[in-house]
């Protein structure tokens, strides 16, 4: 059977609980119920509900006279591969899964159960917004959930997956969690609907236009992971959180590995002879990293930076890569956005990063000036500098100017800085070099054509090589690209123990 079968007959197999009926409104079709979802997110057996009993308290509009028992949200605890986890489940058949006073106060109990007890919370968000009947308890209630979302970031791995609406300032505890997960055509979020931008903007444009797993996934960046439905999504989950630890005292779990010969040839091809043809940084991650481990975070945001998860040895890491098979891997507003975010993430639940770097600068240009190059470039700098994991850089072909500085230098506290033979440091590439600073030899030649050659070979001989910043330990080492699977395993090796600390300050400032 393949994983969809196998998921399918788990399916099959689920228990459904509650009386619900499988939901099929006009903005879901084949969703999952609540509980069907924790009955496949959780091991079996392993669910403990909390407040299945709770009811709301509101009178107003014939309220009173309506009651479901757990009123639109299952809650609890349970575990995943053993590993205990807080989870809540909205119930979209229960007034839309909307978010009342007691709704709320059940998602913050086990919030705060899950800080007290160290362990990661996954919501699972199927909500039409603020219970319309209760008013100003129902926001209330968002803001309790939003300020939990707040302390407990950092603490504890906070995950969420939307599943249907997301709608209103709901969004905004969604947005203050590690990572979102969208379910591809029945989720969307949005803080302002349809029928309200008609109104406003006179712009008309579906939810899915507007909100919808694609839009999110790839133009605004708010998901970070997108699944074709539930079944997919909730595996996906389960696969994200296997990276992680249980809170940030804790290491993440390593599976066991034996050495062997940890020699990889595929790296040898990978990088082309000319510094100008792209290649696939993937290539490089799938030949450096244990077999099939690679799980790419914002994969279709900002392409131009690769971001993931990976394994090392049995070891958990974090991979951030400059990818030259687009834009030519150039850093710009959301590439450093999306870098220094999952940077964070990494370095506040002690999950090592690896930076694999071939970046020829930052974009220029008037979109880029405008919309803030230079507070987000500083965001990946700030990030890389504050993170006191263990960090190791492997230089594959380009690293020029600002950005190689950026990129998880020495001098920003990375522990172990690698280069291929292939790297070129330098402040930038030899023609662009050549062109500034041998400008009125080149114009008073009587061949410049040729004379440019000639300076951009004498450039390209003294800086497109690792030497120079090895001479002066910029670099630790110049390796063989075959050889950096063992290298990193080696070193990583080294640094489990690392030790580093910040200056003593209430929290730092990131360009925001
Ligand atoms: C109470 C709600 C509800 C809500 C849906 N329902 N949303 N009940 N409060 N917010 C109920 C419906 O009345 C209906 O009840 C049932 O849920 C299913 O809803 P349908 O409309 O039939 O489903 P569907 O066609 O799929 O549409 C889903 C929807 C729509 C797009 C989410 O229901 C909708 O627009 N709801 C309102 C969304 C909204 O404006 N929420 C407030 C956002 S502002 P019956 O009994 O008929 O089955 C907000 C502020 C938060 O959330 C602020 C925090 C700071």
């Amino acid at each position: 059977m393949n994983k969809r079968d196998i998921l399918i007959d788990k399916l099959d197999k689920a228990k459904l609980g509650g009386g619900q009926k499988r939901i099929d409104t006009q903005h879901g079709k084949n969703k999952l119920t609540a509980r069907e979802r924790l009955d496949l997110l959780l091991d079996k057996n392993s669910f403990e509900e909390i407040g299945a009993l709770v009811k709301h308290r509101s009178s107003d509009f014939g309220m009173d006279k309506i009651h479901f028992p757990g009123d639109g949200v299952v809650t609890g605890y349970g575990t995943i591969s053993g590993r205990l986890v807080y989870v809540f489940s909205q119930d979209f058949t229960v007034f839309g899964g909307s978010l009342s006073e007691t709704h709320a106060e059940k998602i913050c109990k086990i919030m705060d159960m899950a800080m007290k007890n160290g362990a990661p919370v996954i919501g699972l968000n199927d909500s039409g917004g603020a219970r319309i009947q209760e008013g100003v308890v129902s926001l209330g209630g968002y803001a309790d959930i939003f300020y939990r979302n707040t302390l407990a970031s950092g603490v504890i791995p906070q995950l969420s997956v939307i599943m249907g609406p997301c709608a209103g300032g709901a969004v905004y505890s969604p947005a203050i969690t590690d990572f979102i997960l969208m379910v591809e055509d029945t989720s969307y979020m949005f803080v302002t609907g349809p029928n309200v931008v008609k109104t406003v903007t006179n712009e008309e444009v579906s939810s899915e236009d507007l909100g919808g797993a694609s839009v999110h996934s790839e133009k605004s960046g708010v998901a970070h992971l997108t699944s074709a439905n539930d079944l997919e999504a909730i595996e996906d989950i389960k696969k994200l959180l296997s990276y992680m630890p249980q809170n940030c005292e804790e290491h993440p779990h390593k599976i066991a590995y034996e050495l062997g010969n940890e020699t990889r040839d595929t790296l040898k091809t990978i990088v082309p002879e000319s510094a100008n043809q792209p290649y696939d940084i993937r290539e490089v991650i799938n030949g450096i990293i244990d077999e099939e481990t690679f799980f790419e975070i914002h994969e279709k945001f900002a392409p131009n930076i690769v971001v993931g998860f990976g394994r090392l040895a049995g070891r958990s890491i974090g991979i951030v890569a400059n990818q030259p098979a687009y834009l030519a891997g150039v850093l710009d507003v959301t590439s450093s956005q999306k870098g220094a975010r999952f940077v964070r993430f990494c370095d506040c639940f002690n999950i090592p990063l690896l930076v694999l770097e071939d970046v020829p600068g930052f974009l220029p240009g008037t979109d880029q000036e405008w919309n803030a190059i230079i507070t987000n470039g500083a965001k990946l700098l700030y990030a890389f500098s504050e993170a006191t994991v263990p960090r190791i850089t492997v230089i594959t072909r380009k690293a020029y100017g600002g950005a190689y500085d950026v990129m998880n230098s020495k001098h920003i506290g990375a522990d172990m800085n690698f280069a291929w033979p292939s790297a070129e440091i330098a402040v930038m590439g030899a023609k662009g070099a050549a062109e500034i600073i041998f400008r009125r030899e080149i114009a008073s030649a009587e061949n410049p054509t040729e004379a440019l050659n000639e300076k951009e070979t004498e450039y390209a001989e003294i800086f497109a090589n690792p030497y120079r910043a090895a001479e002066r330990g910029f670099v630790d080492e110049v390796i063989l690209p075959e050889k950096t699977r063992e290298k990193l395993i080696k070193a990583f090796a080294m640094l489990e123990n690392k030790v580093a600390t910040l200056p003593k300050k209430k929290h730092g400032n990131i360009p925001m």
